[in-house]
Formats: structure tokens, sequence, C-alpha cells
């Protein structure tokens, strides 16, 4: 398995909970590497884009609502397998399901405000991170 990127959001609930350290911590752990990082004020539109595939799901406004309440760090992972890898550290995305030492288990409050986004596929990670980042900006 070649070295992958994929595309995270520290969401407002965890910033608000000051846990981007703790988080950022089990990203290293797992052996992931944080190659570009920036602390953000989302727009509605940026959110309401970055969401646009849920635009029909009934949670869509709330989804969009939340991630606009406060600020957000968004980031670009870099490690073998990175996806499938920053998704197991995850956890599900209720955070009744997650497992047991991951983050949405450790931060989580709600499936609405479940502390991180990580991108699905290697397609959607680089979709994702054209929104927040130029080449320039990600230094491995
Ligand atoms: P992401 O990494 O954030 O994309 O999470 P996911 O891939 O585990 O979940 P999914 O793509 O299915 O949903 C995207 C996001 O929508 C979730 O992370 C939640 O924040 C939100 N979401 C999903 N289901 C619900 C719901 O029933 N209510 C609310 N308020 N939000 C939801
Ligand atoms: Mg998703």
């Amino acid at each position: 398995m070649a070295t992958q990127r994929t595309f995270s959001i520290i969401k407002p609930d965890a910033t608000a909970g000051n846990h981007t350290g703790a988080i950022n911590s089990l990203i290293e752990k797992a052996g992931l590497r944080i190659v570009a990082q920036r602390r953000v004020r989302m727009t509605r539109e940026q959110a309401e884009r970055f969401y646009a595939v849920h635009a029909e799901r009934p949670f869509y406004e709330e989804l969009v609502s939340f991630m606009i309440s406060g600020p957000v760090v968004v980031q670009v992972l870099e490690g073998e397998d990175a996806v499938a890898r920053y998704r197991e550290v995850m956890g599900a995305t209720n955070p009744d399901e997650a497992a047991p030492g991951t983050i949405r288990k450790l931060f989580a409050r709600s499936v609405g405000e479940n502390s991180v986004h990580g991108s699905d596929a290697p397609e959607t990670a680089a979709e994702e991170i054209v929104q927040f980042f130029s080449e320039a900006d990600i230094v491995g």
C-alpha cells in the first residue's frame, strides 16, 4: 500500500473542548503525519460546498450550521493507507457505536457533534484538500 493523503477536520465541538492537541496526538500515534494544518472559521458557503453531497439529507442544515458555529482545524494527513487508517482512528460516525480509544469515543457528544471529519476515499480526499489548501501549503 503506497503513501496516501487524507483530509481531516477537527470540528467545532472538539476545538471548543480544547481537544486539538489530544486529537493530533492520536493521529500521530497511529503513524499518520500532519503535513498541513490551519485553524479557520468556515464560511457558510465553504461548509455548504464541502457537504454538498449531503444536501438532500434531513440533517444538512443542522450540519452546516454546526460546522460554522466555531473554529475548526483543517488538516492534511499523510501515511500508508491514510484514508482507512484515519477512519479507524476516528471511530464510527455515532460515538455510541465507536470503538474504545477512538477519537469519537473519547470526545464526541453525538452523531452530529462528532469531533472529526475524515475523507472516505482517496478521490474524495483530493477533492476536499483543494478546497482548503494549495500544494505549497502541504509540506511532507
Ligand atoms: P465525516 O467524516 O464527517 O464525513 O463522517 P462520516 O463519513 O462518518 O459520516 P457521513 O459522511 O455519513 O456523515 C457526514 C456527517 O454528517 C457526520 O460526520 C455527522 O457530523 C453528520 N451526520 C450524519 N448523520 C447525522 C444525523 O443523523 N444528524 C446530524 N445532526 N448529523 C449527522
Ligand atoms: Mg463522510
